[in-house]
């Protein structure tokens, strides 16, 4: 089994990275893989809903990141997604990258538990934690809890390592992932699948 991990701070061994790593420790000591992508210094254009991905599957921008992670993430169990917190939100690399990763090509992402884990100086963790919870629940992805809403305190990786209790909070996740990830392979060798997808009933309550 395999997690895919994003780091969207452009710092690649800052706080957000310690804060993924407290919890990839957690998942390779339980035998399940991960593989980090670290995405928070590149140019990543936002959407511009041209929806040509609803035909492809595919973003119709190819020179960054986000195709890439399209596959990767269709071919993970799981998800954990870590940002730093500007301005009370996720950053942009890491909304951008999600919003054409999501948008209109999430149904293979279904049943795959996930996970949000931001990391602050001092506010705005639970509104980016919530933020980035939305791209789970919109797309049938289990979310992953942990001890405490996942947010973590520090401007570095030094700041970091002085939030125990958010230390805490990351194994605590990585472990409980690492749980369920289990806990789903066990209940497809026993032959318990996935609920089928009811047709999707849009309504736009434009007027
Ligand atoms: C543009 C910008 C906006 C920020 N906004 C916030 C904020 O709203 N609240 C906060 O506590 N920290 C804020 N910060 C501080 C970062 O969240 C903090 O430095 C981060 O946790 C560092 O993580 P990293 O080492 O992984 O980059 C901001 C930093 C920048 C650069």
């Amino acid at each position: 089994m395999k997690v895919l991990m994003i780091n969207g701070s452009p710092h690649l061994k800052g706080s957000t990275f310690c804060a993924l790593r407290d919890v990839g420790e957690r998942l390779e000591a339980a035998g399940i893989e991960t593989e980090l992508m670290q995405i928070g210094s590149m140019d990543i254009r936002g959407c511009i809903a041209c929806m040509k991905c609803a035909e492809t599957g595919y973003c119709i921008f190819k020179d960054d990141p986000v195709n890439e992670g399209i596959d990767k993430l269709r071919a993970a169990d799981g998800l954990v997604v870590g940002s730093p917190v500007y301005y009370a939100g996720p950053n942009a690399p890491v909304c951008a990258f999600l919003d054409r990763g999501f948008f209109l090509k999430s149904a293979p992402y279904a049943f795959k538990p996930a996970a949000s884990v931001v990391s602050c100086r001092r506010g705005g963790a639970s509104a980016s934690f919530d933020r980035l919870n939305k791209y789970f629940t919109i797309a049938r992805m289990p979310i992953v809890s942990s001890q405490y809403w996942n947010s973590v305190h520090g401007n570095n990786a030094e700041e970091n390592r002085q939030d125990l209790e958010g230390a805490q909070t990351m194994r605590t996740l990585g472990d409980n992932m690492a749980w369920l990830l289990k806990c789903i392979e066990a209940g497809k060798q026993a032959g318990i699948n996935p609920p089928a997808p009811e047709k999707w009933i849009a309504t736009n309550f434009i007027r």
